[in-house]
């Protein structure tokens, strides 16, 4: 029987914020919430697949309201335990259709979780949600990486992304769809297990499409969250919509 969390279930919510990447380290996030501040600008903020936390809280640190919608109730469990992890509503269910009570002046979507809805109505969908939980000059933030069409030469569907002892993961990408599975292998010991995730990869000029159909024009568009330039070079994007005021 599929899992009511999703992917997202009990044990990987346990380990979730042991990761050591980037995109946990202390800075990468305070930087993050600081750019999300600046945006929210002293009203409510609601972040969609709100996850366990990790942007929600120090968001919350800055003096701003936070509301979350997720899909998983354990991560919402491991986040509602965390320090100040009471200040924070949230509302179990997908960021697509789902509402939350009120409006917000910021509406963000960050660590590539846009791709997580795997058809390309669902996306659409989830900016016209973003659209109608905003007051009217409210922003909508995306972060999440630029296709990575480059590295697959004629043939290939492959891209592997990360190899060590204990795990290697790669990406399948089909051109036709649009549609990208990741694979997770985890070797320990003389045992193995392969986990995939289902995506659906989107352009930025696909998503500022998305943002028109729900009435919102790009405002921003950063190859990070130092708000340095978005260039043919950039491997990711933050990109800011807003509506109409
Ligand atoms: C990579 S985590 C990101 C969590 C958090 N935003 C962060 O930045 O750490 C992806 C999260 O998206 C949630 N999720 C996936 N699809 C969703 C959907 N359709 N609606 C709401 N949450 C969803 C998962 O349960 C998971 O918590």
């Amino acid at each position: 029987m599929d899992d009511p969390d999703g992917r997202f279930g009990e044990k990987v919510a346990a380990r979730y914020d042991d990761d050591s990447s980037e995109r946990f380290r202390p800075e990468t996030v305070n930087r993050t919430a600081s750019v999300l501040a600046d945006l929210a600008d002293g009203g409510r903020a609601l972040e969609f697949a709100v996850g366990t936390g990790r942007i929600a809280l120090p968001l919350a640190e800055r003096g701003i309201e936070v509301h979350g919608i997720e899909l998983s109730r354990a991560m919402l469990r491991r986040l509602h335990a965390k320090p100040g992890g009471d200040g924070i509503r949230t509302t179990v269910g997908d960021m697509a259709t789902t509402r939350a009570d009120g409006t917000f002046t910021l509406v963000y979507l960050v660590f590539n979780t846009i791709n997580n809805l795997t058809t390309q109505d669902a996306q659409v969908a989830c900016f016209e949600n973003a659209a109608a939980h905003l007051e009217p000059g409210g922003h909508f933030v995306i972060e999440v990486g630029v296709p990575e069409l480059r590295k697959l030469p004629p043939g290939q569907t492959m891209i592997p992304w990360h190899s060590s002892a204990t795990e290697y993961c790669y990406d399948v990408l089909d051109t036709s769809t649009q549609s990208m599975i990741g694979h997770y292998i985890t070797i320990d010991g003389d045992r193995s297990e392969h986990e995939t995730i289902p995506f659906r990869y989107v352009w930025p000029s696909e998503l500022d499409l998305m943002a028109r159909l729900a009435g919102m024009r790009l405002v921003h568009r950063w190859s990070g969250w130092t708000r340095e330039p978005f260039t043919h070079e950039s491997t990711e994007h933050v990109s800011v919509w807003q509506k109409p005021a």
